[in-house]
């Protein structure tokens, strides 16, 4: 793997797409110690101060563009690789539907995966709160990092080492088909049990989480009895 390192840049996704236009490598590693316009799923930012936290994204250029079933399926392997390099950091870490690391119900890593329109490269970036203890205010309510929940400050570098070496293990857990992945997936999981939203026929309706179904798409059980089942990562409303 090589890893580009830089000081400051608007995204770490921006310089991975821009730098495939350049013809850069599978598994090139950008990150960087702060972010200007960290961006998160549905448009929203994340906040990326410097000498604080994690941002890397990686680059995968696979010998033949990936089936449109294993997209959704990367979240899977990403959020499984990212919870288990913060629980050998001591983080009681568990992963909410389909791709957020929590500790404590607050979110401690954010995972972003972004592909070209024929799969054929792909670019999981990855946030992870590290020794960010001044929370702003409007986020302390649900977010947290590795310092504030193990007490102890943790080398950014170690982290990025440590959740590399997990990506590739779940990649390769990967190749063994997608059920392994999920069958690790479930262990960690913290989703079901709970009462989510989601938007059915242009509506929002509420339920309780039920379960996963073998393509990692989540079962909801409305006050009906009915079960449904969401499948597109993101189709949570967030509160
Ligand atoms: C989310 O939970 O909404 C996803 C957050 C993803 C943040 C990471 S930080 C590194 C990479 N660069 C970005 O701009 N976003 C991702």
């Amino acid at each position: 793997m090589k890893i580009l390192r830089y000081e400051t840049v608007d995204s770490t996704n921006n310089v991975a797409l821009r730098l495939i236009a350049e013809g850069a490598a599978d598994r090139t590693v950008v990150t960087a110690n702060e972010q200007t316009a960290g961006r998160g799923r549905r448009g929203a930012e994340w906040v990326s101060p410097p000498d604080s936290n994690l941002y890397f994204s990686i680059i995968l250029r696979p010998p033949t563009p990936f089936e449109p079933a294993v997209m959704p399926q990367l979240a899977f392997v990403a959020s499984v690789a990212v919870a288990q390099a913060l629980i050998a950091l001591g983080v009681n870490a568990g992963i909410k539907w389909p791709n957020d690391v929590l500790a404590r119900g607050k979110k401690i890593s954010g995972i972003l995966i972004e592909s070209s329109p024929r799969m054929d490269v792909v670019v999981i970036g990855v946030g992870i709160n590290v020794n960010w203890r001044e929370i702003p205010a409007q986020l302390a309510a649900k977010a947290t990092s590795v310092a504030l929940e193990t007490g102890r400050r943790v080398s950014i570098d170690d982290c990025l080492k440590l959740a590399l070496k997990e990506i590739d293990d779940a990649l390769l857990l990967h190749k063994q088909g997608f059920p392994s992945v999920l069958k690790e997936w479930l262990s960690l999981e913290c989703t079901t049990g709970r009462e989510v939203k989601t938007v059915r026929g242009g509506e929002e309706v509420t339920g309780t989480a039920s379960g996963i179904d073998e393509r990692g798409g989540l079962l909801v059980q409305l006050a009906s009895g009915e079960v449904i089942t969401v499948t597109a990562a993101g189709a949570l409303i967030e509160d």
